[in-house]
């Protein structure tokens, strides 16, 4: 993952989570890696924010089942959700789609070869769980459906901060 290599040795470091409502998955994603940043005081570097790939729900508070699973762990959730737009692709310096599908939408919208790069899905980062090619979307899930959201982004989270953070 070479856009993860580079980014070792910057100052600033800019990542985008991506999925389709931008109101569970992707907004969990978010506030889990701003928990992580907090727990090492590392605000000053990282730069983080979420968007979906559709416009359902631009404006609104995360879904308040989300909410309220993230909520016990001790996540608050107050992204307001937004669009996936063009700047976002110079904006930041990883953009990560939670399924393949936000990743054939993202491929779509990026102006280059190297914003391609800096395309890498969530999953590659979870080490927790083989049977899952991606994070499923929890929207029409019961309850396990959103836990299980939450420990792939534990998971996949925390080996991102370290990928970046820590050198061999
Ligand atoms: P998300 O979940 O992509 O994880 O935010 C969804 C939220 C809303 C819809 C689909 C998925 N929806 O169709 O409204």
């Amino acid at each position: 993952m070479i856009a993860i290599e580079n980014l070792k040795e910057k100052e600033k470091v800019r990542v985008l989570f991506v999925c389709l409502g931008n109101i569970c998955r992707s907004p969990a994603a978010d506030g889990i890696m701003q928990a992580i940043i907090k727990e090492h005081n590392d605000e000053h570097r990282w730069e983080i924010d979420s968007a979906g790939t559709g416009g359902y729900h631009i404006g609104d508070l995360p879904d308040h089942r989300m909410r309220i699973h993230a909520r016990r762990r001790g996540y608050e959730l107050n992204h307001i959700c937004r669009q996936v737009r063009q700047s976002d692709f110079d904006e930041f310096d990883l953009i990560i789609p939670m399924d393949a599908s936000n990743e054939r939408n993202l491929l779509r919208l990026s102006p280059t070869d190297e914003t391609d790069a800096k395309i890498i899905p969530m999953i590659k980062f979870v080490n927790m769980a083989r049977n899952f090619d991606h994070i499923p979307d929890p929207y029409y899930d019961g309850a396990d459906g959103f836990e299980l959201v939450l420990d792939l982004l534990e998971n996949g989270c925390a080996n991102l901060y370290d990928l970046i953070t820590k050198t061999r």
